[in-house]
């Protein structure tokens, strides 16, 4: 559990982002008191749902300083490490789901010197992800099904984050626990009880018009 609010990321997700005012919500997010940047990278098969590609992380990499954390939610990462590394992502995170490519997927992200996230959907169990766990810098649980923002999270993924707090200590291993999917003070304050210790949100951020408030919120309700 979270014993200071130190422990804790908070990473806004562009993807609710006001398209038309980008570098505007990008000077909102390097003004909230966020310590990362989510980019939720969607590729119409893996997820019903187009988003935007490295241009967009290449096009924002200077006009922020925050820890820029790409979401992969695609059928073919293999062809998108590359440009996001050149892009300046700091962390890359592929999904389980992609089953015996992951292997040489992570490995192709840790030799870039990127962090490495594996992310698990609300489907599916907890022991695909298990044999990569020395592997990985960030596990992320995934507690929507992904494709959009805006989703009502799931609270039956919260056992999920406690199996992979119990894992981390048993194992005595780092990684992060990001979990992502209608985080807001209160699931967020739920997703840090069972051990989360990093939050993706979207709406609920950038939907208020103080973002540095509403991260400030989202970060004392999931400071226990
Ligand atoms: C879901 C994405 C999320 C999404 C979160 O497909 O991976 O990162 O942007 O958005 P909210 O916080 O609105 O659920
Ligand atoms: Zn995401």
């Amino acid at each position: 559990m979270l014993k200071s609010a130190r422990n804790l990321i908070i990473a806004p997700s562009l993807l609710a982002a006001n398209f038309s005012r980008l570098d505007r919500e990008i000077q909102r997010a390097n003004r909230s008191g966020a310590e990362w940047i989510h980019l939720d990278i969607m590729d119409g098969h893996f997820v019903p749902n187009l988003s935007f590609g490295p241009e967009m992380a290449k096009t924002l990499r200077p006009m922020t300083f925050l820890f820029m954390d790409v979401h992969l939610m695609c059928e073919c990462p293999e062809i998108l490490i590359d440009p996001f590394h050149a892009a300046g992502a700091e962390s890359i995170t592929v999904h389980a789901e992609l089953g015996f490519r992951v292997k040489d997927l992570l490995w192709q992200i840790k030799s870039r010197n990127v962090k490495t996230g594996l992310a698990v959907n609300p489907p599916t169990s907890m022991e695909v992800a298990r044999p990569y766990l020395k592997q990985i810098d960030l596990l992320l649980i995934m507690t929507v099904n992904p494709g959009f923002g805006g989703q009502k999270f799931i609270p039956e993924m919260l056992p999920k984050i406690q199996t992979a707090a119990k894992w981390r200590q048993e194992k005595g291993l780092k990684f992060r626990i990001e979990v992502d999917g209608g985080i807001n003070p209160n699931t967020g304050s739920q997703c840090t009880q069972a051990g989360a210790d990093t939050l993706v949100a979207g709406s609920s951020l950038f939907s208020k018009p103080n973002l540095r408030a509403a991260v400030s919120h989202l970060r004392k309700a999931s400071t226990h």
